[in-house]
């Protein structure tokens, strides 16, 4: 299987000027020549500025959705710098959903067709805001403190993480989630995201005669990128 790699998948978001970049397959070539020589870099999907999410979805993520409900993880992380489409690519809105309703809405497509299955799901949101873990699910903004429970795994003590059983409940728990994180704004981006947030969709499934298996699907926004003072963080 193909998923046990890790994939980067290159999005471009469009632009107001003319793109330096120009699509060839999963190949991106500058336009712009350094001492005579094209710039080229490949990848395992470059998409265009005419992308959808769903179409990054369909070809990259859904197979980790299909592989949690056989209880292998899985994790999605976005990266780049401020405006780049991270937040637009992973969480989207009502007109134009990003990978993470997508994969939920799949999860429970996924519930239904096993009905001989028994899933138990459970949702946490978190940020990590100033070196601080705040819980997204909570109504307080305590910081949540970190605890090694083995060597090298750490744990949020006193997390929220909900069992939910219908596909509205999550939708609205991370409508909650997102509405406490943190924004601010950039010269590039008037919504942006002042912090790395974790939306983690943890899934224990168990049917007659075999063994209860776990995965945990975790789908991550990164924000910001090291060279964001340039383009005007305050
Ligand atoms: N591929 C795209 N197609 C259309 N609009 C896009 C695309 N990518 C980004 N945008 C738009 O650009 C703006 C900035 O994108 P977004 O908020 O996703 O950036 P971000 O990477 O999350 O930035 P930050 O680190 O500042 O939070 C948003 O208005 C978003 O809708
Ligand atoms: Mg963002």
């Amino acid at each position: 299987m193909d998923i046990d790699k890790v994939k980067v998948i290159v999005r471009l978001r469009p632009e107001s000027g003319r793109s330096i970049w120009e699509v060839n397959g999963n190949t991106l070539t500058s336009t712009r020549a350094v001492q005579g020589k094209a710039t080229r870099f490949s990848f395992d999907g470059v998409y265009d500025e005419k992308s959808t999410s769903e179409e990054i979805y369909e070809a990259h993520i859904k197979r980790l959705t299909d592989a949690a409900c056989q209880g292998l993880n899985g994790t999605v992380f976005a990266y780049g710098q401020t405006g780049a489409g991270k937040t637009h690519t992973i969480r989207g809105d009502e007109a134009t959903p990003g990978i993470m309703p997508q994969a939920i809405s799949d999860l429970f497509d996924i519930i239904k067709r096993n009905p001989d299955t028994q899933f138990l799901m459970r949702v946490s949101y978190v940020e990590i805001y100033n070196e601080e873990v705040r819980d997204l699910l909570s109504p307080s903004t305590v910081e949540l403190k970190l605890r090694e429970v083995t060597k090298g795994c750490f744990q949020a003590a006193g997390l929220i993480e909900p069992v939910v059983t219908l596909e509205a409940e999550v939708l609205e728990l991370m409508r909650q989630g997102d509405h406490r994180r943190s924004v601010g704004s950039t010269l590039m981006n008037a919504q942006s995201s002042r912090s790395h947030a974790i939306f983690r969709i943890s899934i224990e499934s168990t049917s007659s005669g075999s063994a209860l298996s776990r995965a945990r699907v975790w789908l991550a926004f990164v924000a910001r990128h090291s060279h964001v003072l340039v383009y005007g963080l305050p």
